[in-house]
């Protein structure tokens, strides 16, 4: 048994975990947005609202979902607004692209329907407009037709099409992965693009935040010394991050495992290495935040190609305890870079790649991510604090250590602590402090029994609660604070208020 100390510093606070920091993303690639949020007529007839079906609503109501990212993904580089708004028997049929997938594209969900969508989920709306393959006016007039108060065209039809008020979205991307599948871009001619993007939907809507596409480190450079003249176009850099996780989804070697939680842990030095370049090109002239609008585990299995037999569509794949607790390593890592990661989005919310959801015909489950997600939700909108940990190394980890904690404080003075045990066969005796004039009210574990089990632990239509959480036991110590025995492979989470 592992002996642990945690130390929560409620006098030392980072900063403000915001909600933006807990987003997701829809894009219009395999099953993610047609059939897994929107039905397509040849989805199973499930129950819906609107198209959207209720089961999957519901759940992310329940998660919650506080950012939404659209339509793309390599998909936004190729997307007409226009082609998606207005009675959809009119709407084009275009070929839908992305990542090498071509289909058949009616465009039945376009900007209504993803607003609407974003509107009873409570999400806030983050829109990826088109540099590969459109204009600064086509954006420009999305802007306005989503935004505009004005009598203008493009607004009596946004109110023809059934939106009186204008939408009032606040975020947009100026493409997506400009590097590569947005256009194959080097970083001073997008550089130069963004400028004049940025420059004409600040005129349509100055109260927009922008985000310019990212990469790695010297594009960035010269993204940003390009932009140095002009730096209130912009109000974040994205860029993506996804862990490869060598071995394979379902691999349950101890080596695959500690080394997909390395990659995983990585993440948090890759958003302090791109917001250190912001501050070194920048400096004081703009707060440029970071924006990881797309990160997660990516696994060999999830390619266009796939065995009917085994996956429901393209980039799809099961999604195990492991990868939800790699998912919860990151999350602590956002809690600590909260002052200069300003968004996030897991790459994608239905289906394809790391879902905290899943569907297959009338069926749905939620992944372990999902109850990851659902038992972080007090820490959103919460004060992030510092939390000293001492703990074993864990024997692939390098610098990582078998147990890891983040906690925070939220305005109504409860403190929540979540501790991850990443190590697959040692539980580990946990006393955890910092706790003082407060009392334990809830505490909800999630784990599975063996994490070395082919195949490793997870959700299906055949079995969706075979990972769930459960109430977990601590007791006060005569030392002060609690102590809890935490399973090997697990996360729970304590909830603490005022006596
Ligand atoms: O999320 C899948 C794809 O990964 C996105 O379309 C693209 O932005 C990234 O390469």
């Amino acid at each position: 048994m592992e002996e642990v100390r945690i130390t929560i510093k409620p006098d030392s606070p980072i900063g403000t975990i915001s909600p933006r920091l807990y987003g997701h993303f829809a894009e219009h690639l395999g099953r993610c947005c047609y059939d897994g949020l929107f039905l397509k007529p040849t989805s199973a007839p499930v129950p819906n609202q609107k198209g959207f079906r209720t089961d999957v609503l519901e759940a992310l109501k329940n998660m919650p979902m506080p950012l939404l990212r659209w339509p793309g993904g390599c998909y936004a580089d190729h997307y007409h607004w226009r082609d998606g708004i207005g009675p959809v028997e009119h709407r084009p049929r275009r070929l839908g692209m992305s990542c090498g997938e071509i289909v058949e594209d009616d465009n039945r969900l376009g900007t209504h329907e993803f607003l609407w969508f974003c509107e009873q989920t409570g999400a806030e709306p983050y829109l990826a407009g088109n540099v590969g393959t459109g204009s600064p006016q086509e954006m420009c007039d999305w802007l306005e037709y989503c935004n505009s108060a004005l009598d203008t065209t493009l607004t009596r039809l946004r109110r023809a099409n059934g939106a009186e008020k204008p939408f009032g979205v606040k975020l947009w991307g100026v493409g997506n992965e400009n590097w590569g599948c947005g256009g194959n871009f080097d970083a001073r001619d997008y550089a130069l693009e963004y400028r004049r993007y940025a420059t004409m939907l600040r005129h349509i809507d100055p109260h927009v935040e922008l985000v310019a596409c990212g990469f790695d480190e010297p594009w960035n450079r010269t993204l940003l010394q390009t932009l140095r003249n002009h730096v209130d176009t912009i109000d974040h850099l994205s860029v993506h991050r996804y862990w490869h996780g060598e071995g394979g989804e379902l691999d349950p070697s101890e080596k695959v495992s500690y080394r997909l939680f390395t990659e995983a842990a990585l993440t948090e030095a890759f958003i302090q290495q791109t917001a250190d370049i912001i501050r070194v090109e920048l400096g004081e002239r703009r707060r440029v935040g970071v924006a990881l609008d797309e990160w997660g585990i990516w696994h060999p299995e999830a390619r266009l190609q796939f065995d009917p037999s085994k996956r429901g569509g393209p980039y799809e794949q099961v999604s195990t305890l492991r990868d939800a607790l790699a998912a919860a390593l990151v999350l602590e890592g956002f809690h600590r870079q909260c002052r200069v990661l300003s968004l996030a989005n897991l790459a994608q919310v239905v289906n394809v790649l790391h879902a905290p959801i899943q569907t297959r015909g009338a069926a749905m489950w939620r992944t372990p991510t999902y109850h990851v997600f659902q038992l972080h939700a007090p820490h959103i909108g919460a004060t992030a604090l510092e939390v000293e940990v001492q703990a074993s190394l864990l024997p692939y980890g390098d610098e990582l250590r078998c147990v890891t904690a983040t906690a925070s404080l939220d305005k109504e003075d409860n403190l929540t602590l979540t501790i991850l045990n990443l190590h697959l066969d040692q539980p580990a005796s946990v006393h955890f402090g910092g706790t003082e004039g407060r009392v334990l009210f809830e505490a909800q574990l999630l784990t599975a029994d063996s994490p070395h089990d082919n195949p490793l632990a997870h959700n299906s239509a055949e079995q969706p609660n075979a990972v769930m959480p459960r109430p977990i036991k601590a007791t006060e110590s005569t030392q002060g604070g609690y102590l809890v025995n935490l399973p090997k492979h697990s996360m729970a989470t304590f909830r603490l208020k005022r006596k």
